[in-house]
């Protein structure tokens, strides 16, 4: 998908930023999706991010994938996984016969999260609270409302709350196809950065081997 703006939406874009005019015209169009959240102000995570990270992928995608919010290197690079959970997420995909180029991958906030604690540099991620998971479902719901996925899957339950608007939990839910209206259905699984934490080499391998299930079995529903 190209990420060129033209002037034209990046002036509507910041017209509706400047006079708070979000929630009266939800953007059009993938561009003006692009350029409204890199200039969203619907919390106030933008302050501490270099800049908002809008969803990326083919403009009418079959499966949507769901993450948290951008990391430490996607607040930089300005795109969705490409650190060190998106290296997981990559070899998932792969294992699961999904093509990454194939899906479209956003996340449930768009502005990193993070703390530097005692003056030091290393930002550490924080997770986002449910106000601003809340705030920023307008940016996902425009991203569904626009790329139509047959199937969206929930990389963690952070990215579950922002899909379904409410509390559902990872381990109850994974491995079924939940209804989400709009001729779609939804696949929960784990977030790659818990699949990174898990330290006990054996658990990390069956969660791995789950998580490649959940995105076979919903590439399987996405056709
Ligand atoms: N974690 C996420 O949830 N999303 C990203 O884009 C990167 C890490």
């Amino acid at each position: 998908m190209s990420e060129e703006i033209s002037t034209n939406v990046l002036r509507a874009a910041q017209r509706a930023t400047r006079d708070g005019e979000w929630n009266a015209s939800p953007p059009t169009s993938i561009q003006e999706m692009i350029a409204g959240v890199r200039l969203c102000r619907r919390c106030g995570l933008w302050r501490q991010a270099t800049q908002g990270v809008p969803g990326e992928g083919p403009a009418k995608a079959a499966l949507m994938l769901v993450g948290e919010q951008p990391g430490d290197q996607e607040d930089v690079a300005g795109r969705p996984f490409v650190g060190p959970a998106g290296r997981v997420l990559d070899a998932g995909l792969e294992r699961a016969g999904v093509a990454r180029g194939d899906v479209y991958v956003t996340n449930a906030v768009k502005h990193f999260k993070h703390e530097t604690p005692s003056g030091g540099k290393r930002r550490l991620h924080k997770t986002p609270d449910a106000g601003e998971v809340t705030a920023c479902r307008w940016w996902l719901d425009a991203e569904r409302r626009l790329v139509r996925p047959r199937v969206i899957v929930a990389l963690g339950a952070t990215a579950a709350l922002g899909v379904f608007g409410r509390a559902t939990p990872v381990g109850r839910n994974r491995g079924r196809a939940i209804d989400v209206g709009d001729r779609a259905r939804a696949v929960v699984t784990y977030h790659p950065s818990y699949l990174l934490r898990l330290s006990d080499e054996a658990a990390k391998r069956r969660a791995f081997a789950e998580f490649v299930a959940d995105l076979a079995f919903a590439r399987g529903l996405a056709v």
